[in-house]
């Protein structure tokens, strides 16, 4: 079964206040880090990038310019997928501490018959319902899970599902829509996203840890 990645990095990075995409972190940029793990685990790797980015990708991957959501960028990294890949794998650029061995348990969920696999997490906190500050109920929190990226399809789920241009926060979402079978793998607690300039000092003292633990 063929295996590609589409690394989405066509953020602007609003909450950030830029592109966390490019920022140093344990010497590389954020973004190398998905490209190190995708092209470990995959046979070929799409990186979705901002228009007017001219980024130094290496020669081994293609690059396509993205779209206004996250949504459009995962499309226009899809269209540039060879039509004979069997497994798509999509990843935010923004989460650096995923490894080739969470790449490897997505993938292989899909190989074993899923549409779709996503690493998740139990919730530790209770989660109540909110209408403005009042809590209007609380969830039963052993149904829940909070989910990551990478994130593997069957090629052909992943196309159908984003056939109608729908828009979701992530693509399992868009493959739940259409009836999809996503199953959960394990999630790291450490495979955090950068989304705010906090997240880029947490990202550095996890990186130095796991140099340290090698
Ligand atoms: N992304 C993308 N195209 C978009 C929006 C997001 O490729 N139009 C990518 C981001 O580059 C990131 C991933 O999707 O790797 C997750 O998005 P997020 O963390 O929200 O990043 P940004 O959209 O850049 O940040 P913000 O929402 O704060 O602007
Ligand atoms: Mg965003």
């Amino acid at each position: 079964m063929s295996v590609w990645t589409i690394v989405v990095a066509a953020g602007s990075g609003e909450r950030f206040g830029g592109p966390k995409q490019l920022m140093a972190l344990g010497g590389r940029r954020v973004l190398d880090y998905a490209l190190a793990a995708a092209a470990e685990t995959s046979d070929g790797v799409v990186v979705v990038v901002p228009a007017d980015a001219d980024w130094d990708l290496g020669g081994a991957v293609r690059s396509v310019a993205g779209g206004a959501t996250r949504s459009e960028s995962v499309r226009c990294g899809l269209a540039a997928v060879p039509d004979e890949c069997d497994v798509v794998v999509v990843h935010d650029a923004a989460r650096p501490l995923a490894d080739a061995a969470l790449f490897r348990s997505v993938i292989d969920a899909v190989r074993a018959g899923a549409d779709a696999a996503v690493p998740g997490r139990a919730i530790a906190d209770t989660v109540k319902r909110v209408e403005g500050d009042v809590v209007v109920g609380t969830e039963p929190r052993e149904s829940l899970v909070t989910v990551q990226t990478p994130q593997a399809f069957r090629a052909s789920v992943l196309r159908a599902a984003h056939g109608a241009e729908p828009e979701g926060t992530d693509d399992a979402a868009v493959v739940e829509a259409i009836g999809g079978r996503v199953v959960v793998v394990g999630g790291p607690r450490d495979n955090l996203k950068i989304t705010e300039p906090e997240d880029l000092a947490r990202a550095e003292a996890l990186i130095r840890e796991r140099e340290l633990r090698a």
